[in-house]
């Protein structure tokens, strides 16, 4: 495949002094990450790829059954960045004897990505990063046998987030959330979703959405904002449950929406938290508002979904509770079923989303961290790629699919995001492995070398191969 450039125009400024950056020499101490190349003027050249992850899809839709683990490698592969969107793949034997990159050479900044894996920036769609502190009690009290419901019961769960997340100032809690996007972007994820959640007042799901965008505006990666006022009841509501209905419906989603503060409103339908008829109320709102919808669902009993559904959420997540007829519903429309297995490890149900019976009934699956206090306190996307393949029985190809191109659709970016392809925001991961299924194989160990978000390189503690 050749990486035709020749008859393209690039204007390129500032060419790079250094213009080679080998990512297997580590300068930097582990966990700290250089902006090295402002590259939004700049072309870059990524080369000598071992493999190519690009994911380019050849049929429409999110993928779907045996769709879901085609990567479509390129061995030996190229990618050429500029202004933030990537604009030529392809061999590396043709880009080197490429008319254009041949008379440019000094203008474009080259990165040796020999014995690596490039893929698709991760994208993780969904996570509650708006939180203040650990919920340390919450855990302990589990290992010593209470259950998730029971510690909510009891004065503990969601609602011992709050206090603290109404007390922090809007600046404390946009620095808790910029440090949770870099934790993520240091793991290969280049596009967050982000709640709010823990504010449960009208003031403090405000504050909470302007410190993700503030945090945003400070990552080079993208966030999309979801307010998820309806995550509990608060305890001052408690004897009072459709007045905090109301305020959510007729206060929080009405200036989200005018402030341009969220694009999604997600809603925690389950088993003690809001029932399927105050989650429509929700997404009526949403509707009326013209905010995206999606939903928490049969995490702790089954939800019912039919209803929910009419309403086209871009992703319903958890779905541990599914029966066959949910799993038809699913299987028929773009709504993506993300699974969070994260969350099913750190409370030690015991128990998975039936992973294998949704993709076999061809329900568009995505993978995300839920990266959150109570439950999944993990920004690891490869962490959770390696818990769907142990314990999903999703195959490693997969879950690369899973966390990338059907990430983007659950939140409605397949245009932009999760695959390498001309034309697409140049979001791309280098793993220092030489085979992608190294990538969940390697349990907890961060061999992502390097990320580059919207186009700027961000090269990170690189690790030695074995
Ligand atoms: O996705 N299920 C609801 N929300 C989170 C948990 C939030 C928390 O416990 O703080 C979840 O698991
Ligand atoms: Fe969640």
């Amino acid at each position: 495949m050749g990486i035709a450039l020749g008859s393209r125009e690039h204007k390129i400024s500032n060419p790079s002094r250094d213009s080679i950056i080998h990512l297997s020499v580590t300068a930097a101490p582990a966990f700290q990450y250089q902006l090295k190349i402002a590259s939004s003027t700049k072309a870059v050249l990524l080369l000598n790829i071992q493999q190519l992850l690009t994911l380019r899809s050849l049929t429409a839709g999110p993928r779907r059954g045996t769709g879901l683990d085609e990567l479509n490698i390129i061995e030996g592969g190229a990618v050429l960045c500029q202004a933030g969107r990537i604009i030529a793949i392809g061999r590396t034997k043709d880009a080197v004897r490429d008319a254009w990159i041949g008379k440019s050479k000094r203008n474009v900044v080259e990165i040796d990505c020999t014995g690596k894996v490039v893929l698709p920036g991760f994208v993780d769609s969904h996570t509650h990063p708006a939180f203040v502190s650990a919920r340390l009690v919450d855990f302990e009290k589990r290992t010593a046998g209470a259950a998730y419901e029971e510690i909510a019961e009891a004065g503990g769960g969601i609602r011992s987030s709050v206090e603290t997340v109404r007390k922090a100032s809007k600046t404390v809690l946009a620095e808790k959330v910029l440090l949770a996007l870099n934790e993520m972007l240091k793991q290969g994820s280049t596009t967050v979703e982000a709640k709010s959640g823990y504010g449960l007042s009208l003031e403090s799901e405000l504050k909470s959405l302007q410190a993700i965008r503030g945090a945003a505006s400070d990552w080079p990666g993208t966030v999309v904002s979801t307010l998820l006022g309806a995550h509990t009841i608060p305890l001052e509501f408690a004897d009072n449950r459709q007045e905090y209905v109301s305020i959510v419906c007729e206060q929080m989603i009405p200036q989200a929406a005018k402030k341009r503060l969220a694009e999604f409103v997600d809603v925690f339908c389950d088993r003690g938290a809001f029932t399927e008829e105050e989650s429509l109320r929700v997404f009526e709102a949403a509707r009326q508002s013209k905010l995206g919808v999606r939903a928490h669902i049969s995490q702790l009993a089954r939800t019912p979904l039919q209803h929910l559904l009419s309403f086209e959420p871009a992703s319903l997540d958890h779905v541990d509770y599914v029966d066959d007829n949910d799993i038809r519903l699913l299987s028929h429309g773009n709504t993506v079923a993300t699974l969070i297995p994260g969350a099913n490890h750190f409370l030690g149900l015991g128990k998975y989303p039936p992973a294998r019976k949704l993709i076999d009934a061809g329900v568009a699956v995505a993978l995300a961290t839920d990266y959150n206090p109570g439950s999944s306190p993990t920004a690891s996307m490869p962490f959770v790629m390696s818990l769907a393949c142990t314990q999903m029985k999703m195959s490693p190809a997969e879950t690369i699919a899973a966390a990338t191109i059907n990430g983007a659709w659950a939140l409605r970016l397949q245009e932009r995001k999760g695959s390498i392809e001309p034309g697409k925001d140049a979001d791309l991961a280098i793993f220092n492995v030489s085979d992608y299924r190294e990538i969940p194989y390697w349990m907890t160990r961060n061999s992502c070398a390097a990320v580059m978000a919207n186009g700027i390189f961000v090269e990170g503690a690189a690790f030695e191969r074995n």
